[in-house]
This record gives structure tokens, C-alpha cells and sequence, in this order.
């Protein structure tokens, strides 16, 4: 299972041969000038919120590849609105089976808000379950006691947790969110994008070291191949 790091908090998860894209904000993110949208030609892209640093460019990489969109009712609809042609409704707790595997929304601690103002329901997460492995991606989140449902639904092979602090969880809370789902192999993501959210990565690798735990921090444009014992 290849895991390819964007910035911020994109992803391209490629799972049972479909790629996923997670929050693409890239052409904005001075950190990823590396990369180059035109490229990317996912099946799905999943947004977990609708906030400009999860969804800027979420309409232009659909159009061009023809993915389906996966958000929230409210995000979805924006974006059919806005020229994307496929979309998949969801809601907080609800699961749908696609063709890589299952898709629950998971509630995350949050705000929503579209970048023109528009209502963007409710913030969430993906958990994805499937036969080559599950994981969970937590999109923005404050640390909330719900996540310890997540470590008795499923067993969770790693998770895509935010560290950069002052607008989600920090690096210490990511270590109690990691113990409550469960999981011991954390890919970072919200951190150095911004001012306000720069963390020192080797402290942060090193105090997740110290409580038996894996924080994996990829270069933007870095692949990472993940094989399930
Ligand atoms: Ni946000
Ligand atoms: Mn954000």
C-alpha cells in the first residue's frame, strides 16, 4: 500500500489498486511547489472539512481526473455546484462500502465553514476498512474522548493524526489520541504549513519514541510503502 505525502494534510492512499486523494491543498502551500496538481488523477478524493487548507484544490484536481468526491452533505453539494461532476454524500457515523472498501465518517472536534462563507456542515474523519489494511485519517481535530470508539470498532494498521497544535491537537495530545484508537504507527500531518503551527520534528518524533510509538513524518513528495505484518 503505497502512502504519498502532498503537504499539510494531503495524502494519496492508493487502496486495493484505486488512488485516494485526502484534503488536496497544495497549489497554495508554499511548502509543496514540488508538486504539480496537473499530475494527480485520483479515483476519490476524500475532504474532510470545508476549510480552504482541505478543499483548495479539490475542485480543480476533480474536474481533471473525473474522482468522486467523499465529504459531507453540505461539502459535497457545494462542490457539485461549483463544476465537480461525481459526488458521494455522507454524514457523521454513517459507512458505505465502495469498491476499494469501507468508508465511515467519523465526528472530529472542528469547524467547517466553506472559503466563501457558505454552511460546511459538520468536520469529520475518515476510518477506511479494507483487505489490504484499515486506517483511520482524522482530518482536523481537537483530542476528544470519541476517538476511543475507533480503537474498539476495528484494529487500525496506522493513522494520519494532525500535530501542529493551536488549531488542532498537538504533539502531545496526538500521543493520547494514538493510545485511545488504538495504533502505534502515526503519520503527522497540519504542522510547519503556517506560522502558528510549526513544530520541531525531531522533538516531536522523539517524544512519540518514548511512549512506544511510531510518528513517521514524510518530505512532501515522499512515498511511503506500508506492508501489513
Ligand atoms: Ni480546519
Ligand atoms: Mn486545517
Amino acid at each position: 500500500m503505497n502512502i504519498t505525502y502532498y503537504g499539510h494534510s494531503c495524502f494519496e492512499i492508493i487502496v486495493n489498486g484505486k488512488k485516494l486523494l485526502f484534503d488536496p491543498f497544495i497549489s497554495g502551500n508554499p511548502l509543496a511547489k514540488s508538486i504539480n496538481i496537473k499530475q494527480l488523477k485520483p479515483d476519490y478524493i476524500l475532504v474532510s472539512h470545508g476549510h480552504e487548507d482541505h478543499i483548495a484544490d479539490a475542485i480543480a484536481i476533480a474536474k481533471q481526473s473525473d474522482a468522486v468526491v467523499i465529504s459531507n452533505f453540505e461539502i459535497v453539494n457545494w462542490l457539485l455546484k461549483h463544476g465537480v461532476k461525481k459526488g458521494h454524500q455522507m454524514n457523521i457515523g454513517g459507512k458505505f462500502t465502495f469498491d476499494f472498501g469501507n468508508v465511515k465518517y467519523f465526528n472530529a472536534l472542528h469547524s467547517s465553514g466553506l472559503p466563501d462563507g457558505s454552511y460546511g456542515g459538520n468536520p469529520g474523519g475518515f476510518l477506511i476498512q479494507s483487505t489490504e489494511a484499515n486506517f483511520y485519517f482524522a482530518g482536523d481535530t481537537g483530542l476528544t474522548y470519541d476517538l476511543k470508539l475507533i480503537g474498539e470498532y476495528m484494529p487500525i494498521c496506522f493513522a494520519m493524526l494532525p500535530i501542529g497544535n493551536n488549531f488542532t491537537m498537538s504533539v502531545d495530545n496526538a500521543i493520547i489520541a494514538s493510545e485511545m484508537i488504538k495504533c502505534s504507527k502515526i503519520f503527522g500531518m497540519h504542522y510547519d504549513t503556517f506560522p502558528n503551527i510549526v513544530i520541531d520534528k525531531n522533538e516531536a518524533i522523539g517524544k512519540f519514541s518514548r511512549a512506544g510509538k511510531e510518528l513517521i513524518l514524510l518530505n512532501i513528495g515522499e512515498t511511503f510503502n506500508f506492508q501489513k505484518k
